[in-house]
């Protein structure tokens, strides 16, 4: 059977940097759930189509493909901010956890990493991390991300919009962030990236050791 990897956790917590290593560490295929409705939500945007039609974002989203996601051309923030708005829309997160779940069986192995990986597209996944740290440090690592690419930032506007994002993905109906009940807790507020990784390492290997 095909092990799956499901990773959640608010905007900017390090998911992205502690999935893709930890799917190069075991060899397993990676899916970055964001860039989904990040491409949904682009496709709307570039097409001139409304954000508030969920009969068009859901057609939008069924055919999204999967193999051409590229978090470079979906990075930037207008496409997040549109992305989490069509995201509350029960008939699109239907249509992409869908086409995540098909993913998720994939061989040899994979890495899902989202908001609602562990208790919505793959409830049955023996390894499950929430990923989470304190507003402020979000913040700044994301403001220290911008500068380090050379361009400015407003570090108050960023905080302002970590709470802001959070609100929509935790308040929303549908599929809100929320730990998985059976999900091991990884805080890295006070860690590096490196301390996150062999942190998260140890939990997947005695969860591989057992099976
Ligand atoms: O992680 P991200 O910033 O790329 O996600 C963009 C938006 O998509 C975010 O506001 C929440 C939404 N999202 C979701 O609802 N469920 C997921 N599994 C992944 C992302």
């Amino acid at each position: 059977m095909t092990l799956t990897i499901a990773i959640d956790g608010p905007a900017a917590a390090g998911k992205g940097t502690l999935s893709r290593r930890i799917a190069d560490t075991y060899g397993f295929l990676h899916l970055d759930t964001g860039l989904t409705y990040r491409a949904t939500a682009k496709a709307l945007l570039d097409a001139g189509l409304p954000l508030d039609d969920e009969a068009v974002a859901e057609k939008m989203a069924r055919q999204v493909d999967l193999g051409g996601l590229d978090r470079s051309v979906l990075a930037q923030h207008h496409i997040g901010e549109a992305a989490s708005r069509i995201a509350v829309m029960p008939s699109v997160r239907r249509a992409l956890v869908e086409a995540q779940r098909a993913f998720s069986l994939r061989e040899p192995g994979t890495v899902l990493d989202g908001r609602d990986i562990g208790t919505v597209v793959c409830p049955q996944a023996p390894v499950k991390l929430y990923v989470t740290a304190s507003p402020e440090v979000r913040a700044r690592r994301r403001y220290d991300e911008i500068l380090a690419n050379g361009a400015t930032a407003d570090f108050d506007a960023i905080f302002e919009d970590v709470k802001k994002r959070d609100e929509r993905d935790m308040g929303r109906a549908d599929s809100p962030l929320k730990p998985a009940a059976d999900a091991h807790l990884l805080d890295t507020s006070e860690m590096s990236i490196e301390a996150a990784f062999q942190a998260a390492k140890s939990i997947i290997d005695a969860v591989l050791s057992r099976n």
